[in-house]
């Protein structure tokens, strides 16, 4: 594409008039430039691109975009916000291709992953191609790339939606972070239909406020924009239990589906039966009441599979081959995943690494444990520090056994980690091992039949990060071996 034909996607109000060279790539990391690629400068937390402009030249950049002037062989083309306009120019770059998927979005506290998994397999199930943007992985297709963010940056996505346009995929579910909406990733995606799990409190540390926190994810909402189109009509499917959901309507031109439990809704399950194996409930749709059994546990699963069918029965699919999909899932990886080796007490492993997401998952425990909880439950470091004084009073609240232990500490010393958690808990019973996997042997090595544990906060993660390093470690193979050499 010629640069002057890109340029024109930013609407300039003076329009460039400068050399005009043909533009192969986009890249705002000097590394990946090649010859012919539009170098892009962004100011980050650590680093200042526009330090490695000279540099991106170097490497044959054919044209420069940046905040200020700079002195260089090839245009430069100045903007007041480069990461805005990143946004605009990879859309068109990349052949605005969000514009010929079925783009479902997904944001919320908790949630995101399952919702978005159960939402894929309903639409290939149904036989379509899919594409899945997430927290475990990118897929397209049968295909799984490795993700570094839940939403990836403008630059990374749109490409991602070029491969899966060009791989024949139809429809592409992704979960929305409240970071990439701040920020602007998903300028430019064109969503047929956006979802709202529930919202309560994490990543206070970014936001600041719940207030913050709320609005950030209104924008999923607001950005489905105010047209009435008829040929790619809009929806927003909302929990109508969540208080916010009264604030996304009005952020929202779109039609808007509810679905609940307790309050009234479009898409609502009742007479709920949760067993450690299953769970059983009415789904009642306008199209009818039907029995569900399905294998994920839990209200929260419930909740995750009525946002799933309201996204998916605006989509057209019908209700039959839905509930055939959510009767077959087995469950997505690290949620809610049992380690099962043979042995007579329960091993659930589940990325619960929020106070809520613990709450609920210690409460489906506690609705079929017969026996002693054990949890064995950490908290990241370099992150929001107000939930860890909650999340170790969540523990103590709900298991006979709390053994606080280290998340990903990351930059922070575990120790002191764990004393934050303490804070919130003082004078109750629990016991501190600061290494994760003899946290994990010593609950496995002192449970007895019939009794559960939880390991949480890391679910599909294969790695533990301290300090810098980044060392293997899956919850699931240490509880498995702990487990054989009992
Ligand atoms: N609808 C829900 N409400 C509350 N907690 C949930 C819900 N769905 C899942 N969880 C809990 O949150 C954890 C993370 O779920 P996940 O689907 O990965 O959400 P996200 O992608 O939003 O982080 C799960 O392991 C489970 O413990
Ligand atoms: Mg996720």
């Amino acid at each position: 594409m010629k640069l002057h034909t890109l340029l024109k996607f930013l609407h300039p109000l003076v329009p460039y008039k400068g050399d005009n060279p043909e533009i192969t790539a986009i890249h705002n990391d000097n590394r990946l430039v090649e010859p012919g690629s539009l170098f892009i400068c962004i100011k980050g937390h650590t680093v200042d691109g526009h330090d490695f402009a000279q540099s991106a030249v170097e490497k044959g950049a054919a044209a420069i975009l940046a905040e200020r002037k700079l002195q260089l062989d090839v245009p430069v083309i100045v903007v007041n916000d480069t990461y805005r306009a990143m946004a605009v120019l990879a859309d068109a770059f990349y052949g605005q291709p969000s514009r010929k998927l079925h783009l479902v979005g997904i944001t919320g506290t908790n949630g995101k992953t399952t919702t978005s998994h159960l939402i894929e397999k309903i639409f290939s199930d149904a036989g379509q191609k899919t594409g899945l943007i997430g927290t475990i992985y990118t897929k397209i297709g049968n295909q799984t790339f490795e993700t570094k963010n839940t939403t990836p940056e403008s630059l990374r996505l749109q490409k991602t939606f070029k491969q899966m346009i060009d791989s024949g995929v139809e429809t592409a579910v992704m979960e929305v972070s409240s970071h990439a909406l701040v920020y602007g990733r998903v300028h430019g995606c064109d969503y047929n239909v956006a979802v709202f799990t529930n919202l309560t409190q994490d990543h206070l540390d970014y936001h600041k406020t719940m207030d913050e926190y709320r609005r950030a994810k209104s924008l999923l909402f607001s950005q489905l924009g105010n047209t009435f189109s008829h040929d790619k009509p809009k929806f927003a499917v909302l929990n109508a239990d969540d208080p916010a959901s009264r604030e996304y309507i009005q952020s929202t031109a779109a039609h808007v589906v509810t679905y609940g439990i307790d309050q009234p809704a479009d898409i609502k399950a009742a007479n709920l039966k949760i067993a450690a194996n299953g769970t059983v409930f009415d789904l009642i749709t306008p199209h009818g009441v039907e029995k569900i059994s399905m294998k994920l546990i839990g209200k929260f699963s419930v909740y995750n599979v009525l946002a799933s069918i309201g996204a998916c029965l605006v989509s057209g699919i019908s209700l039959k081959q839905m509930i055939k999909s959510i009767e077959e899932v087995e469950g997505v990886p690290g949620r809610f995943e049992l380690v099962n080796e043979g042995q007579d007490f329960a091993v659930i492993v589940d990325y619960a690494h929020t106070p809520d997401s613990l709450e609920n998952v210690l409460k489906t425990i506690k609705q079929f444990a017969e026996r002693n909880i054990y949890v064995v439950v950490g908290c990241g470091g370099d992150r929001d520090r107000t939930k860890r004084p909650l999340m170790a009073k969540i523990a103590c609240q709900y298991a006979t056994h709390p053994i606080f232990t280290s998340d990903n500490p990351r930059n922070e010393d575990p120790l002191q980690i764990i004393r934050d958690m303490e804070e919130g808990v003082k004078g109750k019973q629990y016991k501190p091992i600061v290494d994760r996997k003899e946290a994990i042997y010593y609950a496995i090595n002192n449970a007895q039949k019939g009794d559960v544990i939880l390991i949480a906060g890391k679910g599909h993660e294969t790695y533990q990060q301290i300090g810098s390093e980044v060392f293997d470690f899956d919850d699931r193979v240490v509880a498995k071996e702990a487990i054989e050499r009992r």
